[in-house]
């Protein structure tokens, strides 16, 4: 078996024709979504976000798996594993091209560790079920991969969004991502984003927030980029980084919140961290009051037995 490896590095992102991405951002946006289940209801949707943010996806690492994709990509030799191991696999694989298949494996072999997206469906649900009101502004203080963004801007209620990442190269592209569906779709709400890390206070964010809504980095589990700026370098044990990291965030979010507004956050524990009840603790003694916890469904590989559970607090 001969391996193009250029055809598979070249073309393992999907050049989408933005005609194409634009059509499915509006059937997306003239969607309405059944709020009483946090069902997905659109898979289509996630094209968008491969589009504009697979490459830096595939260049982080959770600890899930040995390797990011992009190490697989670009290296001949583990490359060569992979297929091998695809070929003898057929009745799992299929006969699907080598791309399709690559993308399978990075999903569901040990040997990879790639870092999930929060579902932009569920994200907009989560607005639309607890902040129905026009023009209410949220605030997501870890924007990752553009999921909560696209939740937002995507929403008939014309939510004000604003965002925080520290990550530099995908802050501009996160950039780009919000000015391309405001030229797709009709919002009239206002968009802010920041390049910094949640630990840093913003004080123009005082009493501006109704709703805080983000995926936290879970510590050191997975891995986006080198840059100093990441929470888990800067703080590098995880009593550091629970008191540089995760006091302050919260602390933040609560003087940015308006009165009676909510806090919300997707956690998932991990063998070493519990990060549930540490989040749960710091938010309540800095004065939220809980509402509810929600499990989420999250597209995980069948070993993974952890779950995604949502907090829901308000300021009272
Ligand atoms: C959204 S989180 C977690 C992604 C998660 N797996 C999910 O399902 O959405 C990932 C982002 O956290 C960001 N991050 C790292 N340190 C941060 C900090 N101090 N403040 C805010 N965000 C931070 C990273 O740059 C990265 O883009």
């Amino acid at each position: 078996m001969s391996i193009d490896y250029e055809y598979i590095r070249e073309n393992i992102h999907v050049k989408y024709d933005e005609l194409y991405l634009k059509k499915i951002l509006l059937s997306f946006y003239n969607q309405s979504l059944d709020i009483s289940t946090f069902s997905i209801e659109n898979r289509n949707i996630n094209k968008v976000l491969n589009y504009f943010f697979e490459d830096l996806l595939y260049n982080a690492k959770s600890k899930n798996g040995k390797y990011s994709p992009s190490q697989i990509i670009n290296n001949d030799i583990l490359l060569d594993i992979a297929l091998k191991y695809i070929n003898e696999h057929r009745n799992f694989y299929h006969n699907k091209s080598d791309i399709t298949n690559l993308k399978d494996f990075f999903f569901s072999s040990s040997m990879v560790g790639k870092v999930t997206n929060f579902n932009p469906v569920i994200a907009r649900k989560i607005f639309e079920y607890y902040m129905p009101f026009q023009n209410s502004t949220i605030f997501d203080y870890s924007c990752g991969y553009g999921s909560r963004m696209l939740g937002a801007l995507s929403s008939k209620y014309d939510y004000n969004y604003i965002g925080i990442d520290p990550y530099t190269h995908l802050y501009k592209r996160l950039l780009l991502f919000s000015d391309w569906i405001k030229n797709t779709i009709h919002n009239n709400g206002d968009t802010i984003l920041f390049n910094t890390g949640s630990e840093t206070p913003i004080p123009s964010l005082f009493n501006k927030i109704d709703l805080s809504f983000s995926s936290p980095p879970y510590f050191n589990y997975e891995i986006y980029t080198e840059e100093y700026s990441q929470s888990y370098i800067k703080y590098p044990t995880y009593n550091e980084w629970k008191n540089n990291y995760i006091l302050p965030t919260i602390i933040n979010i609560y003087n940015y919140t308006k009165p009676n507004g909510l806090h919300i956050v997707n956690l998932q524990d991990t063998k070493r961290i519990k990060i549930i009840k540490d989040w749960l603790d710091i938010a309540l003694a800095t004065g939220f009051k809980l509402e509810e916890i929600r499990n989420i469904e999250t597209l995980k590989r069948k070993s993974t037995k952890t779950e995604n559970k949502l907090l829901v607090m308000r300021k009272s």
